[in-house]
């Protein structure tokens, strides 16, 4: 694949944030003078040649007035609904297509480059991944080797026609990269980022908020 083929991402914004409650989605709450969305599609628009944004459809009309030169589609119940939604909007030239949830607004440029590298070396399918801190048991007691566990983030790499082939069947899955490895496709790790944490519950909020704040001082 040539270095220089159309790298296309999609962000994925059409969740209702049931776990995060509130008034608005978490993904339109305001950081620092601009939304946890539109904080994530800077770095998207930063790091590949397009980017298409997944949008509940009450809020497309909305968000699009705040989001340019990005194109805006209505999503689906679920997220592998919403991907599939962001895919069909993605150029078919595209040659790489990166998945990433909005609500991870502090995954670097840095990282997408060492996902889509990834791809550019082979891969069908990179995802980073970060080592889990905590010891982790099972709710009915069962001590886990953490060592063995690796916590998975956005973005997501991909071979776009992979991508597009995986999803032709609508499988459901919170991880696309899961589904290419459940299709025999090459998946591999690249580091992720301790502080790529996804915006989940309102406590998550501070600290986001100070992780951002440090980008614009
Ligand atoms: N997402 C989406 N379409 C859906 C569900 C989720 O585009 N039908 C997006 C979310 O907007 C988010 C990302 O997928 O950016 C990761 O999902 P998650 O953090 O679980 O967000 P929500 O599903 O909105 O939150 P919850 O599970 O608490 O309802
Ligand atoms: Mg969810």
């Amino acid at each position: 694949m040539p270095a220089a083929a159309p790298v296309w991402t999609i962000v994925v914004a059409a969740g209702n944030g049931t776990r995060f409650g509130g008034e608005v989605p978490k993904q339109f709450l305001e950081i620092s003078g601009r939304t946890v969305l539109t904080w994530s599609v800077n770095t998207a628009a930063s790091a590949t040649d397009g980017v298409v944004v997944v949008l509940p459809q009450q809020h497309l009309a909305g968000a699009e007035q705040f989001l340019e030169g990005v194109t805006c589609v209505a999503g689906g119940d679920t997220r592998s609904d919403s991907v599939r939604a962001g895919l069909a909007a993605v150029p078919q030239d595209a040659a790489v297509v990166v998945v990433h949830d909005a609500a991870r607004p502090v995954a670097s440029a840095a990282l997408y480059g060492r996902a889509i590298a990834a791809i550019h070396h082979g891969a069908d399918a990179a995802t980073p991944v970060v080592s889990v801190v905590d010891t982790i048991r099972t709710v009915d007691g069962q001590m886990v080797d953490r060592d063995k566990l690796r916590a998975v983030q956005t973005p997501q790499a991909f071979r776009a026609s992979i991508l597009r082939r995986v999803h032709e069947s609508e499988p459901e899955a919170t991880d696309d990269a899961g589904l290419i490895a459940q299709a025999a496709g090459t998946v591999v790790t690249v580091a992720g980022e301790r502080w790529n944490i996804k915006l989940t519950e309102p406590a998550d909020l501070a600290v986001i908020a100070g992780l951002l704040n440090e980008q614009i001082q």
